[in-house]
């Protein structure tokens, strides 16, 4: 095991030289048992801006290789929502369960608040909007708070509605109609994103198959909409007839063997990474499926989250978090353009615009 709190300022260092991330900051307070990692992609466009994941990770190595990930993909998704944010992400090393307190979330809060506002935090996995508020106590860098706070609330209701709005554009682009209306979409994973995307799929007048490993979940869904049909797991959804799959459960979903198998011709979902591993993306494109790609479909949440920067208001969120409708157009017609898959023109487009916008700042402002 990698003790990466036992690095030496030099070698802490190298971890940024070899991931190109602009900071990565390594936090411990031995009493409360805080140890989190904070990592800073790029602040081109803006402030960092991504959540705090509180996981047991088996290793503070394993932790680290998550932050940078995680920031990463941050720093793509901000650019891609349009946001002026830059990409960013923490890790607490714990469970959260019997790990988590006031003293630890407030630790925390001061590191955040150290960085001078080069870092926003949220929720992520195992992380909600009541500890936000308390890691806000130490903290003005916090987002994603609850109500009474004058928070955002729960992200998955933008989270699901930009789905579907990615959702609307593969099959307008696929079929010549945004309407999902007959189309046959296989929702895997009901939770707080899925059961909200089956909401606006059944409004739409889509048939909706679905499968989660929560018998609670699948329980509540069927209660809600008693249409729905409910299969036992992903190999049954993805073998059935299909027009759309939509992961929308934990990230990995697409593997060499769902795409073997898949029938739809859209993907199209709520959960990160659900690139089981690099070269999926051209596999979809060559079996001639069009994926929407996650980040950019999945982007709803933070756009809800930032807006609480300027004072949460959720039209102006909601409005925003439509336009992903555009966005993903947009990346469909430059994918054909370039005779790329969905994923690397997404890429390109993030890429572009952070080189673009970020170089601005390099104009002299005067005093
Ligand atoms: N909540 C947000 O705002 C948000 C924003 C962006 C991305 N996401 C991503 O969306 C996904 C879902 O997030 P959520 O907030 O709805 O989480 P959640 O925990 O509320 O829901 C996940 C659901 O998936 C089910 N599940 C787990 N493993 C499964 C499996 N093998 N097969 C079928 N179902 C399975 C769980 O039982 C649960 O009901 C995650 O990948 C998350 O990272 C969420």
């Amino acid at each position: 095991m990698t003790d990466v709190f036992g690095l030496s300022h030099k070698d802490a260092g190298s971890v940024t030289g070899q991931t190109r991330h602009e900071q990565v900051v390594f936090c411990s307070d031995e009493r409360s048992g805080l140890r989190a990692i904070i990592a800073i992609h790029n602040t081109a466009l803006g402030p960092a801006l991504g959540g705090t994941r509180f996981y047991p990770y088996e290793s503070e190595q394993a932790a680290l290789a998550d932050v940078l990930n995680l920031s990463r993909a941050m720093a793509y998704k901000n650019a891609l929502a349009g946001l002026d944010l830059g990409g960013g992400k923490a890790v607490i090393i714990g469970d959260p369960a019997a790990d988590k307190s006031e003293a630890l979330l407030r630790a925390y809060g001061r590191f955040v608040q150290s960085l001078g506002g080069r870092y926003f935090t949220a929720c992520d996995v195992g992380t909600y909007s009541e500890d936000m508020d308390v890691v806000a106590r130490e903290s003005s860098y916090v987002t994603g708070r609850t109500l009474a706070h004058g928070g955002a609330g729960d992200s998955s209701i933008l989270t699901a509605y930009g789905v579907f709005q990615g959702m609307r554009a593969a099959a307008e682009h696929s079929w010549g109609s945004p309407s999902l209306r007959g189309r046959r979409v296989g929702v895997e994973g009901v939770g707080k994103v899925g059961h909200r995307l089956v909401d606006h799929l059944v409004e739409d007048g889509a048939e909706v198959v679905v499968c989660d490993v929560s018998e609670r979940a699948v329980e509540r869904l069927v209660g809600r909409h008693p249409q729905v049909r409910v299969v036992a797991d992903r190999l049954e959804l993805t073998a059935s007839a299909l027009d759309v799959y939509a992961p929308c459960a934990l990230g990995g979903a697409l593997d060499d063997d769902t795409v073997a198998r898949l029938s739809a011709t859209v993907v199209c979902g709520g959960a990160n990474n659900q690139l089981g591993h690099p070269g999926v993306e051209k596999q979809l494109a060559d079996r001639g499926i069009l994926y929407a790609p996650d980040y950019v479909v999945n982007a709803g949440g933070v756009i809800q989250v930032a807006d609480e920067i300027e004072g949460f208001n959720m039209d102006r969120a909601r409005a925003k978090a439509t336009q992903i409708y555009d966005t993903t157009l947009k990346i469909f017609s430059s994918a054909a353009e370039d005779g790329v898959p969905p994923a690397v023109a997404a890429d390109r487009l993030a890429e572009r615009r952070m080189s673009e916008v970020g170089r601005i700042r390099g104009i002299w402002l005067g005093h």
